[in-house]
């Protein structure tokens, strides 16, 4: 599987999202993460599916992953596959129903992503990884962009490699939560194929360089 850098879109400059968008795309982004906050399930507030609808309508066409940070959830899936969105991923924290949630979201039109906050045991997964596309292993608490890795996400992610592993299925392992350019390769050797990366691509000068040298860490990390 190709690996894939994703830009979280909470570390842009909101005043000109849609640039910011296409500059990461054009210095080497392979998708966009879309980080969807309530001020209820976590404690900040960031966008809805307008904004992803406006996006794909000025002609942004690439690959979106949708975070679902909000609680409840079921009633916001199908306006963001509406807006545009390729995949949305959700907490299970935030459902009462986890297996109704995931299969609403492929019934919608999506693929379906399951995210582990750092205290969340990954037990469920073994339950739902038949209708699953995507699992998220946060590497930081969600709410906030720039925030320092957790070191134990490292063995989460591993044992996540290894149950996608057995499952046979083609499931993404994505990592969200103060990657850089400094622990990515690590982060690669346990197993994530799928790397969000807000603060360290939209903080840096320049977003090609440090994409690129995102992608020689995850490439020597395997070598
Ligand atoms: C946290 C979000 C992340 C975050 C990543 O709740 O889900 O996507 O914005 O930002 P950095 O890379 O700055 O930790
Ligand atoms: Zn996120």
């Amino acid at each position: 599987m190709k690996a894939w850098i994703s830009p979280s879109i909470l570390a842009a400059d909101f005043s000109r999202l849609g640039e910011e968008i296409r500059a990461v795309l054009a210095a080497g982004a392979d998708t966009i993460h879309f980080d969807v906050m309530d001020n209820h399930y976590v404690p900040n507030l960031s966008v809805g599916p307008l904004v992803l609808k406006s996006l794909r309508n000025a002609g942004i066409h690439e690959t979106v992953d949708v975070h679902l940070m909000v609680k409840p959830v079921d009633s916001l899936i199908a306006d963001f596959i509406a807006a545009g969105a390729d995949y949305v991923s959700v907490h299970p924290e935030s459902t009462e129903h986890l297996h109704r949630t995931l299969t609403l979201i492929r019934e919608s039109g999506a693929k379906a992503g399951l995210v582990f906050n750092p205290a969340t045991s990954l037990t469920v997964l073994e339950e739902v990884i038949d209708i699953l596309d995507l699992v998220l292993v946060m590497s930081v608490n969600p709410g906030f962009g720039g925030q320092s890795f957790i070191e134990s996400s490292l063995d989460k992610l591993a044992h996540a490699r290894e149950l996608i592993d057995a499952s046979g299925r083609e499931i993404r392992l994505q990592v969200d939560g103060g990657v850089k350019v400094e622990n990515i390769g690590r982060v690669a050797a346990a197993g994530a194929d799928t790397f969000v990366a807000g603060t360290a691509i939209f903080a840096s000068d320049d977003y090609a360089t440090t994409i690129a040298g995102m992608r020689r860490e995850i490439a020597s990390s395997s070598s």
